[in-house]
Formats: structure tokens, sequence, C-alpha cells
């Protein structure tokens, strides 16, 4: 038996990685795992994507994928229960369950129901009810963390809720309390574009781009419209540029080079092809290894599924137990 605080978190199979995402989200939470103090369930959160994915085909390739880029940016699978949220039916039974305590009020007072409910957007079930099933799959592997992006902060907070009331209505103490861990802000990382790097911009560096791919990325990055900060050195440094060498390189290195270059946007260009190049190869060597190994994905996921089940059905039998049908 496992005797470290679980932590627990999903990430949604959305594919397209770019060096936003890595630098702003996974590098820190694949880091949070290795620290070796907690016990890691992860897992791809496939049921809640289907709310906005509808194609079978985009679903396994998305989800084959972002498992591979975990592995490859260095999460390993050996200390960490990585499993498909699909794969473990208790998810979906548990939300049940929880459905039948919560009330619509209480649903409809979640910040992204009230932004799409804004936006005129029509809401499906599936989208209302997301907290109830992120509460599931918190709650049933007993988790003390749950590390997340600022904007996850308010589903945290359902969870906590719903332990507590289903607590408070069955008399029990089959759910314990998680704990958020907000991941701190980095600073955001500008697109190509000078934006903030999205894919809904068709700004951004591909987080595995191969080489060529990198330089003409690179080379697209808008400088003459960068804005001048400050006065001496910095008033002519190509700011879009720079933001994104910073990722890559100490800026105490980098501070020298850039005097030199003074100016001179396609050799500063340049230098940056190469070093985000030799940062992101050894990622990319690896994420191309493991992409065609075609029974690695599997076996991890099929290893996690039964340790996953393991766990969440010996919850839902205390869980069974308390309302009844057991
Ligand atoms: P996108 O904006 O490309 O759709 P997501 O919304 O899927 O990216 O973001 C996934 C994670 O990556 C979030 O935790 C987010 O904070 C982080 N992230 C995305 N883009 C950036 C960026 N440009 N700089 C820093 N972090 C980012
Ligand atoms: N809602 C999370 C997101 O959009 C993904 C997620 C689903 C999750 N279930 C979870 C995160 C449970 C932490 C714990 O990023």
């Amino acid at each position: 038996m496992n005797e470290k605080p679980v932590l627990v978190s999903g990430v949604k199979p959305t594919g397209d990685l770019h060096i936003g995402n890595y630098f702003g989200a996974m590098r820190q939470f694949v880091d949070l795992t290795k620290e070796g103090k907690y016990h890691p369930f992860i897992f791809v959160a496939d049921y809640h994507a289907l709310n906005t994915m509808q194609d079978a085909e985009e679903m396994r390739r998305r989800t084959r994928e972002i498992v591979v880029a975990y592995i490859a940016i260095g999460l390993d699978p050996k200390d960490v229960v990585f499993f498909k949220q699909s794969d473990v039916p208790a998810h979906t039974e548990l939300c049940w369950i929880f459905d039948t305590i919560t009330t619509m009020p209480y649903l409809m007072r979640a910040h992204a129901f009230k932004d799409a409910e804004a936006k005129n957007k029509e809401i499906t079930v599936g989208t209302f009810n997301y907290p109830m099933l992120m509460a599931a799959d918190i709650l049933l592997y007993d988790a003390a963390i749950v590390p997340v992006g600022a904007d996850q902060k308010q589903h945290i907070e359902i969870a906590r809720d719903t332990a507590e009331k289903f607590n408070r209505v069955y008399k029990t103490d089959v759910f314990k309390l998680p704990e958020p861990y907000i991941m701190p802000e980095v600073a955001i990382v500008p697109g190509t574009d000078g934006q903030k790097m999205s894919k809904s911009y068709g700004n951004v560096i591909p987080l595995f781009a191969s080489r060529d791919e990198l330089a003409k990325c690179v080379m697209n990055i808008v400088t003459d419209s960068s804005p001048s900060t400050g006065s001496g050195q910095a008033a002519h440094r190509p700011e879009n540029v720079y933001q994104i060498h910073r990722l890559v390189r100490s800026e105490a290195e980098l501070a020298p080079l850039y005097e030199e270059h003074r100016g001179k946007y396609k050799a500063l260009k340049e230098l940056l092809i190469e070093d985000l190049d030799r940062y992101l190869a050894p990622m990319r060597a690896r994420y191309d290894e493991l992409k065609n190994d075609s029974g690695m994905v599997e076996e991890i996921l099929a290893r996690g599924k039964q340790e996953a089940r393991a766990v969440s059905e010996a919850k839902m039998a205390q869980v069974r137990k308390a309302i009844g049908v057991a």
C-alpha cells in the first residue's frame, strides 16, 4: 500500500501542443510528479473532451499524441498511474450519484457555464455537468492535491463542496477533501505575431517541430512592430524574439549576444533557431521514437487502467454501501 499523499490530475487530449503549453503548464506539471512526494494518478480526460470533440479518429489520434507527448517531456510511467478516463467506469458512475445530490442553481453558478451562457452558446448537458464528472475524477482516488491552472480553481472548490455534501447527506466520511495546487503563472509566452501564443491565433511554435519548421516559425516572428521597451540596449531589442529566447537560454548569456548583434534581427533569429533547436531536440527525438512504437502507449494505458480500476472500485464499494444499493 502506498502511503504517500495522492496527486490527481486530468489532461484533455487537445493536441497541437506548442511551446507556450510546455513552458506555461506541462513542464511544471511533470516536475511535480517527479518530486517523489506524491502518488500520482494522471489521466487523459477523454470523456470531458467529448463535449467539444466529436470525431472518433481525432479522439484516438489526440489521445495517443498526448500520452506520447507527456512521456517524451519526462513523465515516467513507472512513477505515475497513467490511464484513460473512459477505461474506468467508476468515473461516470460516481458522476451520476453526485448528480442526484447537486442542484441546478448550484451548477449554474459555475464560471464555465456562465461564460458559455453569456456568449449565447447552446450548452450541452455534458458541459453543464462537467464539474460533477471532474469531482468524481478527483474524489475516487482520495486526492490530497490536484495541480491545475488558475482557471480550474472553481472546479476544485466544487469537488470539495460535493465531497462534503455527500458525507453530510449519507452521514459518512467516505470522501476526503482535496486541496487545489494552482500552478504558478509563468510569464505568457508570446506567439510569432507578439500576441499570446495560442493554437486559436495561428501564431504557434509547435513543441515537436522539426528544425526546418522551427526555422520557418522563427523567421516569421514579427520584429518591426515590437514595442521598444525602456532605453539603451533594450530599445533596439526585437522583443518578440527575445521573450522566446529567454526561455531556452539565461538572460546573462543573452545580454552580450544581443549587444553584439544589436539591430541585426536576422542574425538574432538565427541564434534563436540554434538555441531552440538544441533545447527541444532531445524531446522531439524521444517523441518521434515513441510515436512509432505501436505497443508502448497501449501497454502504459493498460497498466494504468488496471491500477485505477482497483483503487476506484474499492472506493465505489464504500459508496454503494453508503447509499444503500449494496
Ligand atoms: P491554447 O491557448 O493554445 O488553446 P490551452 O488553452 O489548451 O492553449 O492551454 C493549455 C495550458 O497551457 C494552460 O495551462 C495554459 O495556461 C498554458 N498556456 C497556453 N498558452 C500559453 C502561453 N502562450 N504562455 C504560457 N502558458 C500558456
Ligand atoms: N478540467 C480540466 C482542464 O480543463 C481537466 C480535468 C478533468 C481535470 N478532470 C480533472 C483536472 C480532474 C484535474 C483533476 O484542464
